[in-house]
């Protein structure tokens, strides 16, 4: 695929069918949201290991973490904030240093985090209202590098964020769900996916890119041998009967402490099943944001 060509204006150009390049405005920027129906099963893992691999590939991206009731994007990434803060700003009036917030850089990702905005033992204690305000403010009202793609960190479930994000306006939106192989998270996961297809033919209707399976089995940090960690969901109940499953990624002891220490697996590079992994989910993502150009002379829709 072409690189993406960044014009002087700041804003992000994507290569589009026909071979076209048509600018992008912020509130257009493609949005990639790392869904799941159960707690718990790598969602925050994926969301950061992927946005690694994309701007490893040379998309500008940005991570928008989007699980207030527990947004450790921050501290899988090594950022921390110990200090208490004695106020949290959720809204300010347009023209004024409050009305947005900045982008933090890290390791080449742009990250937007209410983590960095409070102490890390500290709580938001958000109401439904005051979430989709913050979470506006996390995606639209933070003042971004003209990156090519957002990656969307999701809290479980079809609640109030993630509803708000599925219906953002103006902007694709492709969803990933991550599933474990257990029977219970296929069934809950089941829930989300019928939630989004509900939504479809909506005005604002999230695209299913497809499905992440993680835990896929455990890497023994002795001898490398992978075995499973779950018996897989009976064909029934699976998911996978009509979700394409783009990767699977085993479960490694080594990743699981390095990430404690705010080192992700796609920059320690350690345990190459995950990072092989997290390539070709890259570049999956990457060509469904951009699909290839059409031959000339193709019909366009
Ligand atoms: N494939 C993996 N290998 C090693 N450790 C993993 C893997 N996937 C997840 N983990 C670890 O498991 C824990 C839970 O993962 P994570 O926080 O990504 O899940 P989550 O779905 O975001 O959880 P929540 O629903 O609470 O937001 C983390 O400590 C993470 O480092
Ligand atoms: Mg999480």
């Amino acid at each position: 695929m072409e690189p993406l060509k960044r014009p002087l204006s700041g804003l992000a150009i994507l290569p589009r069918a026909g071979g076209s390049q048509v600018p992008v405005s912020p509130d257009e920027i493609p949005v990639v949201a790392v869904a799941s129906g159960k707690g718990g099963v790598g969602k925050t893992t994926v969301a950061v290991n992927l946005a690694l691999a994309l701007a490893a590939s040379g998309l500008r991206t940005g991570l928008v973490d989007a699980d207030l009731y527990g947004p450790d994007v921050p501290r899988m990434l090594g950022l921390r904030r110990r200090q208490d803060a004695a106020q949290l700003t959720v809204f300010g009036a347009a023209g004024t240093a409050a009305a947005r917030l900045q982008a933090v850089e890290r390791h080449g990702i742009q990250l937007a985090s209410a983590a960095l905005l409070i102490g890390e033992g500290q709580g938001l204690g958000v109401t439904a209202g005051l979430a989709e305000l913050l979470v506006r403010r996390l995606i639209s009202d933070t003042d971004w590098d003209s990156p090519d793609c957002l990656v969307v960190d999701l809290p479980p479930g079809t609640a109030d964020i993630q509803q708000f994000v599925f219906a953002l306006r103006g902007r694709p939106v492709h969803v990933l769900a991550v599933v474990t192989p257990q029977a219970i998270a296929h069934q809950d996961v089941r829930r989300l996916l019928a939630y989004l297809q509900r939504r479809a033919g909506a005005p604002a209707s999230p695209q299913i890119l497809g499905g992440v399976e993680n835990y896929s089995g455990l890497i023994c940090a002795h001898c490398g041998e992978v075995t499973p960690m779950y018996p897989a969901a009976a064909s029934e109940e699976s998911v996978w009967t009509f979700l394409e499953r783009i990767v699977s990624v085993p479960f490694s002891p080594r990743a699981a402490a390095d990430a404690d220490q705010g080192r992700p697996v796609m920059l320690t590079r350690a345990v190459p099943e995950q990072v092989t992994a997290f390539e070709l989910l890259a570049r999956r993502v990457r060509d469904r944001l951009a699909p290839p150009a059409q031959p000339r002379g193709a019909a366009s829709d």
